[in-house]
């Protein structure tokens, strides 16, 4: 009975069409769809064009519902295929298809990088790592290391006080070296300790000047600890840091909290390079910190590791170390 036939072929079309609507999600698989129903030679169209042949009612009949059905079907389509674009991923989201790209990570600033280096050089040689306070007082940045208020040293090192009502004393530290009176204050002999931290100075900066920067400071104190310690001690770390073959050279230089003071440098191309202070620790200084200066004797260095890394590292200009631009602290 062709009646019969038509009508539950629309119904049988409309119950495929939609099915296979729903499990297309994809431009291309939308498009294969609207081929094969709503195409030129496609399902519905045949069965529009078969209308022809069906009696005049029955015609209406199919053809109203076939009708209705390619409606329904074209708004249907329309929809899935606005899904299916907002499916596709949109600039800047993650695709899961992509192949795995490492992501950056972090690393050390240059500084710290350099400090690690030096105080595990110690370290290896016995010396302890420990730390102190950058904001400071007079007593231990100046009064305890042999330098009272009126002593022509200060100039060297140009303060920035901190403002107190209460008090005049306080400071931010111009050196580590305040850490060498702290030490030795709560600790007895013997010490070997190294010191990194922030100093501070009040000073114009340029390419070699900073007025901020870290320096490593380092006190070893026992009996009998003489000046040959020293040189040892020093020679070893320029050669765990520069190299084997590296050439250091001495000379005097005046520190008041050391007696006798001097100033290490390194060959550097055929030139000195003045890296650190050093000395044997004055007996004031000990004196002032309660030793027995007849018993124990000492010596103690201080450098400037942005000043050592700008050396390895062939910086011009140490103000690159705190400008926190990514071009300069990714390359370290
Ligand atoms: N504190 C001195 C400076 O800042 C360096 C130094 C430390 C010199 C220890 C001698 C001994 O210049």
């Amino acid at each position: 009975m062709p009646t019969t036939q038509s009508s539950e072929s629309v119904e049988k079309l409309k119950a495929d069409a939609t099915r296979a609507l729903r499990a297309a999600d994809s431009a291309e698989q939308l498009e294969a769809w609207r081929v094969e129903y709503l195409g030129r030679k496609g399902r519905l169209t045949s069965v529009l064009r078969a209308l022809g042949s069906l009696e005049i009612k029955e015609r209406k009949a199919v053809g109203a519902a076939a009708n209705r059905l390619r409606t329904e079907l074209e708004s249907l389509f329309d929809e899935r295929l606005l899904q299916a674009k907002s499916n596709t991923a949109p600039a800047g989201s993650i695709d899961i298809t992509l192949p795995g790209r490492k992501s950056g990570s972090g690393g050390l600033h240059p500084s710290t990088q350099m400090i690690r280096e030096i105080t595990q050089a110690f370290n290896e040689m016995g010396f302890q790592t420990i730390e102190g306070p950058e904001i400071e007082l007079e007593r231990y940045n100046f009064d305890l290391l042999n330098i009272p208020a009126d002593h022509p040293a200060r100039d060297q090192w140009d303060t920035i006080w901190v403002d107190s009502d209460s008090r005049s004393d306080v400071l931010l530290r111009t050196h580590t070296s305040p850490m060498q009176a702290r030490v030795m204050e709560n600790t007895d002999p013997p010490i070997r300790v190294v010191v990194p931290g922030k100093c501070y100075r009040y000073e114009s900066t340029d390419a070699t000047h900073e007025w901020h920067f870290n320096q490593v400071e380092g006190l070893a104190v026992d009996e009998g600890i003489t000046f040959a310690d020293l040189k040892g001690t020093l020679y070893e770390f320029a050669r765990r840091i520069f190299g084997p073959s590296r050439k250091v050279r001495f000379r005097c230089d005046y520190f008041p909290f050391v007696e006798p003071g001097v100033e290490m440098s390194v060959d550097w191309n055929g030139e000195w390079i003045e890296i650190l202070g050093a000395g044997m620790v004055h007996p004031k200084v000990l004196k002032n910190v309660g030793y027995d200066s007849d018993k124990y004797t000492g010596f103690a260095f201080g450098m400037g590791p942005e000043r050592i890394s700008m050396l390895q590292n062939d910086i011009s200009d140490i103000r690159h170390f705190f400008r926190n631009d990514l071009r300069f602290l990714t390359q370290f």
